[in-house]
């Protein structure tokens, strides 16, 4: 078993093997970059189990917590902060970014799960990962279900993820020859901010994981 795994079973976060089963994959991104990682954003606290495994599996980060509803304190000790707010509302997501003031390497968005929350919590927090650094949204299943928002003619999670597979192929703008090349002679100046800044966008079952670009500035 991955160490991630092992150690979502010792605090018993549902994205362990006894639930969602989202720590191997994680292992397969995070592992590589896990002594790099400074700053480490999850949206959705609960009792503070997935923040404890990550404070375990990233020995160098700080680690933030965001909820508007949760009672989990974290030890002084600890490399864990708590930031109280609602992720459905943009003042809060800027008071977020305005009290971390650093870039994130990694956010990971396991709150709400409903579509207006999720895709704005996507626009406002995407900008300030670090370049090599990854934006998640969890539990995509939910763009499936009218209890969270996924009803016809409305945007999901999942209509936001395809629409910027369209960015990362530069909206067909780039089309021939060696990719960054082809970029240099469009400009980097007429790219869109997610033209620019989405490396790379990774489906798996109930989970989305875009990569930041740190080049074209
Ligand atoms: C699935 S639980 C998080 C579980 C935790 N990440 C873990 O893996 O152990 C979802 C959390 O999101 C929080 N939440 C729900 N809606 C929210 C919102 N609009 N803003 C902030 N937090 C929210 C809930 O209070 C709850 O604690």
């Amino acid at each position: 078993m991955n160490r991630l795994s092992e150690i979502a079973l010792k605090y018993d976060t549902d994205k362990g093997p006894n639930c969602h089963n989202y720590t191997p994959v994680y292992h397969q991104y995070f592992y590589p970059i896990r002594n790099e990682v400074r700053n480490f954003l999850e949206i959705g606290v609960l009792n503070g189990a997935s923040l404890q495994m990550w404070e375990e599996y990233f020995p160098n980060a700080r680690i933030w917590g965001f909820d508007w509803n949760t009672t989990f304190v974290p030890d002084p000790n600890s490399r864990i902060s708590i930031i109280h707010g609602d992720q459905g509302k943009k003042e809060d997501l800027e008071r977020l970014k305005a009290e971390i003031k650093e870039p994130l390497d990694i956010i990971i968005d396991d709150g709400g799960h409903h579509m207006h929350q999720q895709i704005l919590t996507f626009h406002e927090l995407f900008p300030t990962v670090s370049p090599g650094g990854y934006f998640v949204i969890e539990d995509l299943h939910t763009s499936y279900s009218t209890a969270y928002g996924a009803i016809p003619g409305k945007l999901t999670a999942v209509d936001l993820t395809k629409n910027l597979i369209d960015e990362v192929q530069l909206n067909g703008r780039s089309f021939i020859g060696d990719p960054i090349k082809s970029i240099e002679e469009i400009g980097s100046g007429t790219l869109s901010f997610y033209e620019k800044f989405i490396d790379s966008i990774h489906i798996h079952k109930s989970l989305a994981i875009f990569s930041r670009r740190g080049v074209y500035e």
